[in-house]
């Protein structure tokens, strides 16, 4: 089977079954302070599980580009990647477990044909809070799953989300599929990480809402959120042992190979795998229609250290790093049919991979000597300390798990409480940046968000006002606090201009417009004059904002009914984010 006869078959399957098909969303999430990417299907479904109504129902299906980092020691084992493409179903307070679980065995079974003793389950264990899931359990059993296919699992394993402090969260059951090697220990089961059983798809329960006190209240409606790694399931369904013997990097893969014996050198199988996996994702990455750039803060940072992190094992093989260019373009050509950004922005995914290569080897190599020089004075100890991981990152340009790496490599360890203190002392950049929200998390959605959603909006529109149509969004990012907007600008804006701006808004805020929200083709909206990126090609139904006379924006929510809830408008800090974008803090309210 090859890739796209998955893709069609899973979204066909669920469109017989009552689904409707979304495009997948941006891999940058939008307002949502907390995630640097979009993880899994639901993040832009979020409003939706939270009691939104979706314009396309209450039965959805799509693929979703997904990045993932938490992994990322993982990647050049056989299964897992940073970045990775899901299949998901969703019901929005639709259907529950019993039929959740029936379509997924259906299409495991019929679909794909695993045999049913090549499955195993995990199900909810139960807690305090959530009793164990006998229902769940009892579905599988109907199916015919022995008792030993089936494993009761706790909070630790058996209960997604919220992917961060908040959000929607739910019980889930686990479906693996049994490699067939013997177990490990008498205990080995899909909790294990032996290899035996790989995760292939879950579905969960969607039932909560974490509260930023930590407490769980009910959600509005039961939502089912399911997700199923394509690259897994390509692998098990053509008998394969790992993802890089499918079609998916084959191409890649025998690249590489030609470089290293054009070369004449060697590269371990590993590193080949890592500069492989890496470059998929940097060039889903850069062929955003964000179009994010290497750099010290939030998702720049995270492409950065990908990208830095191939140059070096290319530099360990003694081979160019230049190639990188190369094998990006092996993975345009090859996904740019199902994702045609990656061939719409080619051009800024090579030239920026190219800019960080020049950049990055400027510095490698006397960095190189110096961390070499560093690590051979600490032969006592074994640790690397934190001022010199330091003058590492500051001099040199090595990210720190780029420093922790060549350490480990030499058997020591880097003092990251060192680093982190000596990094705190230097912080006119954000830490954040460089080390929290990897594993991410979902903003808060209550009103204050959705009116500080509402002020972007206007802002996005009066921008454009003042400054012209080349204003185009390049990011949003809510706390309750204030707002944060990245958009397309070559200069600074005046501080006129910016007054100009505040003003604008501050007049829609007096003339408590109404929010109107209708939903329409994307081609109607954008005949309509409305903005907003759109990257679907199916002809689905959107929402749209707007705000007469102000703004019209295609956009899923939520925002305030009335301008006038914003109150007032002020412009706290004007910025540049990276070439060519600028940045704008703001916040409502202020009296
Ligand atoms: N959100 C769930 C997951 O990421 C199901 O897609 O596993």
């Amino acid at each position: 089977m090859t890739a796209n006869e998955l893709r069609t078959m899973y979204v066909n399957f669920f469109k017989e079954r009552g689904h409707k098909e979304i495009a997948s969303a941006s891999l940058l999430p939008e307002n949502d302070p907390t995630v640097l990417f979009t993880t899994a299907g639901m993040h832009p479904l979020v409003p939706y599980l939270l009691g939104e109504k979706h314009p396309s129902g209450k039965r959805l299906t799509d693929i979703q580009k997904c990045v993932r980092t938490e992994d990322i020691d993982e990647v050049g084992d056989d299964t897992h990647c940073t970045f990775f493409e899901m299949l998901g179903n969703w019901s929005l307070g639709d259907y529950f477990k019993q039929e959740s679980i029936s379509m997924s065995f259906d299409f495991l079974t019929n679909y794909l044909h695993i045999p049913l003793e090549r499955l195993a389950v995990t199900v909810f264990a139960g807690d305090e809070l959530v009793p164990a899931d006998v229902e769940a359990e009892g579905i599988w059993k109907s199916f015919g799953l022995k008792s030993d296919q089936i494993f009761r699992y706790g909070r630790d394993n058996n209960w997604w989300g919220p992917a961060g402090q908040t959000g929607p969260c739910g019980s889930d059951t686990e479906i693996f599929y049994d490699m067939g090697k013997p177990k490990c220990n008498p205990n080995c089961g899909p909790a294990c990480q032996c290899g035996k059983y790989v995760e292939i798809w879950n579905n969960v329960f969607m039932q909560f809402n974490k509260e930023a006190d930590g407490s769980f209240t009910a959600l509005k409606q039961k939502n089912v959120d399911t997700g199923m790694g394509l690259e897994r399931v390509l692998t098990i369904f053509n008998g394969k042992t790992n993802v890089y013997d499918t079609e998916l990097f084959i191409p890649i893969m025998q690249t590489l190979e030609e470089i290293v014996e054009k070369e004449e050198k060697d590269i371990p199988e590993r590193d080949k795998r890592i500069i492989c996996e890496h470059t998929r994702t940097i060039t889903f990455i850069l062929g955003d229609p964000m179009k994010i750039s290497p750099s010290n803060t939030e998702q720049g940072y995270v492409l950065r250290r990908l990208i830095r992190r191939i140059i070096r094992l290319f530099k360990k093989a003694g081979i160019n790093a230049n190639y990188l260019c190369k094998l990006s373009r092996v993975i345009i050509e090859q996904y740019e049919p199902v994702y045609p950004e990656l061939g719409e922005n080619s051009e800024f995914i090579l030239e920026q991979l190219q800019k960080e290569y020049d950049l990055f080897s400027k510095t490698l190599d006397e960095g190189l000597k110096k961390a070499n020089r560093y690590l051979d004075d600490i032969r006592q100890g074994g640790v690397l300390n934190g001022e010199l991981a330091f003058k590492l990152y500051d001099t040199y340009g090595f990210p720190i798990e780029f420093t922790s790496e060549l350490a480990l490599e030499k058997g020591y360890q880097v003092d990251m409480d060192g680093f982190w203190k000596k990094f705190e002392e230097h912080r006119n950049k954000s830490r954040q940046g460089a080390a929290g929200k990897f594993t991410g998390g979902l903003a808060d959605n209550n009103e204050q968000t959705a009116r500080l959603h509402t002020a972007t909006h206007l802002l996005n529109g009066a921008l454009r006002k003042v400054l012209g149509d080349e204003v185009s969004q390049r990011g949003s990012n809510i706390t309750s606090e204030r707002l944060r907007f990245d958009f397309s600008f070559g200069r600074k804006v005046t501080k006129e201009e910016l007054e100009k701006v505040e003003a604008i808004v501050n007049e829609a805020i007096g003339k408590k417009v109404d929010v109107i929200l209708e939903e329409m083709t994307p081609k109607k909206a954008y005949e309509e004059g409305a903005v907003g990126v759109f990257s679907g090609k199916y002809g689905e139904i959107v929402k749209v904002y707007t705000i007469p006379g102000y703004s019209k924006e295609i956009c899923g929510g939520p925002h305030a009914k009335n301008t006038g809830e914003l109150v007032s408008f002020k412009i706290i800090k004007e910025q540049a984010s990276s070439a060519g974008v600028r940045r704008i803090k703001a916040v409502i309210d202020v009296q």
